[in-house]
């Protein structure tokens, strides 16, 4: 084998999006720190493209008690309790960093944090900047981040998860050349982000490919609740290149309305106390439930719209949402918006303790790559909450992990190897493979399931799994392994659905008749590794 230069730290941190800016910075003052970044720091990733808020408990009039319980409810209960106290415990703090860093979020008349109010939950208590918050934040960490000793290695995408001595010890990657980096850590932190891009419409950015899913699993860490995939009630229908493109809930917590294509509000059938600010499953399979019952407008979605709000309110408070809608040549201030539901984030991930350790000694995860916090559906507001306190914690742990001489394992490192070279021996072209993979998610692996559309998908994604891509150059390595890790991702997400026998928050199955609810439900968490998959049943041991 040749050689290779190996870069030593004490953490590598993988992601460049909020969490893992936030568990670099956490990380730095214990030892040397490596960020690893496939795109440019806060350019990828899912965070800078959030929109409407950050949930925090900053009112007397709210309570943790109160955010912990609906996001418990939120959930269907299937979170994880341990983890969803630290989220509402911390979620506070982590927005006073972000202020000290020098982010600017809206205020109110009394000069304080402004909240709005947001889907599921009983009190206004999602803070924001605009409708550009998560932009907002990644400027403000980023920022912050080049006044710490963090080392940025950038356009280097981490492919695979290295291991020696039953620990995880760094991991490999490629860089825009298509040359093989490693790195060596005493510590690694997962901060890859979600993995929605496995489906034809999502809101992610297209880095949104599910590599860090794809890396755990086959390093043998355990997922649970992949199944769980939610769909954001509204994306855009129209012009076809930006279709899924994020129509923030903010649009509906400042008072938005949505109505069917015969003009009627029809929240009101499906959950009238909360109608428009209900929680996303529920207020996705409205949407979908009017489209497919034929009531939904002439491109297939309904209307969103905010005309009766004072134009000047528009303007302060939803200035991303007005210039992308102008774009588009809709003037949201006179004219409803299209929307539909479009793949948004990934529930579950890898199974994680309140410390941010995964079951295999040295890695640790965080943000949306992790599984847990948000159960069965998540709260619109938490994922950039959950970015910063398990960021933060993921970053902590990693640097307080004990310092050793760490031996990276050739033989691993030559398997890497030998399967990318036989890469320039396949013949599937990698975009082909993406295009295939993404229908049959969006066809049988979507808002309404059934046990025939799971193993129609489960087969196509086998397949697909087994063709030989093909990279005509060392640049396009990179790119087939992108779409190797999309069918990963993939197929754990729909062997995962057909694991759970039951309807619970996003995860609907048409053809199965249940005779209890969240609350009562036998059913917990499902788990996949490479060593076994199940459903853990409540009462008996798994
Ligand atoms: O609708 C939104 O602005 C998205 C927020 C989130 O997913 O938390």
């Amino acid at each position: 084998m040749r050689s290779f230069d190996v870069s030593d730290c004490h953490v590598l941190v993988i992601g460049s999006g909020g969490a893992g800016v936030r568990a670099a910075i956490e990380a730095s003052p214990h030892g040397e720190t490596v960020l690893l970044s496939k795109t440019l720091t806060g350019k990828g990733g899912c965070t800078t493209m959030a929109e409407g808020g950050y949930n925090a408990v900053l009112r007397a009039q709210d309570s943790s008690t109160c955010h912990f319980e609906d996001t418990m409810k939120g959930g269907a209960f299937l979170n994880d309790p341990a983890l969803v106290s630290a989220l509402v415990d911390e979620a506070p703090a982590r927005v006073s960093d972000l202020l000290r860093w020098g982010a600017v979020f809206d205020v109110n008349d009394s000069a304080e944090v402004a909240q709005r109010p947001f889907g599921g939950q009983r009190f206004p208590r999602t803070c924001y900047a605009g409708d550009r918050t998560g932009h907002e934040m990644i400027r403000t960490l980023t920022e912050h981040l080049a006044t710490t000793n963090v080392n940025v290695v950038e356009e280097v995408a981490a492919i695979s998860l290295l291991s020696g001595n039953g620990r995880v010890c760094g991991a490999a990657g490629l860089d825009q050349k298509g040359e093989l980096r490693l790195f060596s850590a005493d510590a690694t932190v997962l901060a890859t982000g979600g993995g929605t891009r496995v489906y034809d419409v999502s809101t992610n950015s297209s880095s949104g490919t599910g590599d860090g899913y794809a890396m755990a699993y086959e390093a043998g860490a355990t997922l649970i609740d992949m199944e769980q995939v939610q769909f954001h009630p509204t994306g855009a229908v129209y012009p076809y290149d930006a279709r899924g493109r994020l129509v923030t809930e903010a649009v509906r917590g400042e008072g938005g309305v949505l109505r069917n294509g015969a003009g009627e509000r029809f929240m009101a059938r499906y959950d009238p106390d909360r109608m428009e600010l209900s929680t996303r499953d529920v207020v996705a399979r409205a949407i979908a439930t009017e489209v497919q019952e034929g009531r939904g407008t002439p491109r297939g979605g309904v209307w969103l719209d905010v005309t009766h709000l004072p134009p000047e309110v528009i303007e302060a408070r939803l200035p991303v949402m007005l210039e992308q809608f102008l774009k588009f040549g809709v003037d949201i201030r006179s004219e409803p918006m299209e929307v539909a539901p479009t793949a948004h984030h990934l529930m579950g991930g890898v199974q994680i303790s309140p410390s941010a350790a995964t079951c295999l000694p040295g890695l640790f995860a965080c943000g949306e790559v992790a599984g847990g916090v948000h159960g069965a559906n998540r709260l619109g507001g938490n994922a950039l909450a959950d970015t910063q306190v398990f960021g933060r914690r993921a970053g902590d742990s990693a640097g307080r992990s004990e310092k050793r001489v760490v031996q990276i394992d050739r033989a691993q490192v030559e398997v890497i190897e030998t399967r990318l070279n036989r890469l320039y021996e396949g013949e599937c072209d990698p975009a082909n493979v993406r295009r295939t993979l993404q229908q049959a998610m969006w066809h049988n692996v979507g808002i309404f399931r059934t046990e025939e559309g799971l193993k129609l998908a489960l087969a196509e994604v086998c397949s697909l799994s087994n063709l030989q891509l093909k990279a005509r150059t060392a640049l396009q390595l990179a790119e087939c392994r992108t779409v190797q890790n999309m069918c990963t991702t993939a197929s754990l997400i729909v062997r995962a659905a057909l694991l759970r026998p039951e309807s619970r928050g996003a995860h609907v199955r048409r053809d199965i008749t249940q005779n209890w609810d969240a609350t009562s439900s036998p059913y917990g968490h499902t788990f996949i590794s490479t060593a076994r998959e199940g459903i853990d049943v409540r009462g008996s041991a798994t």
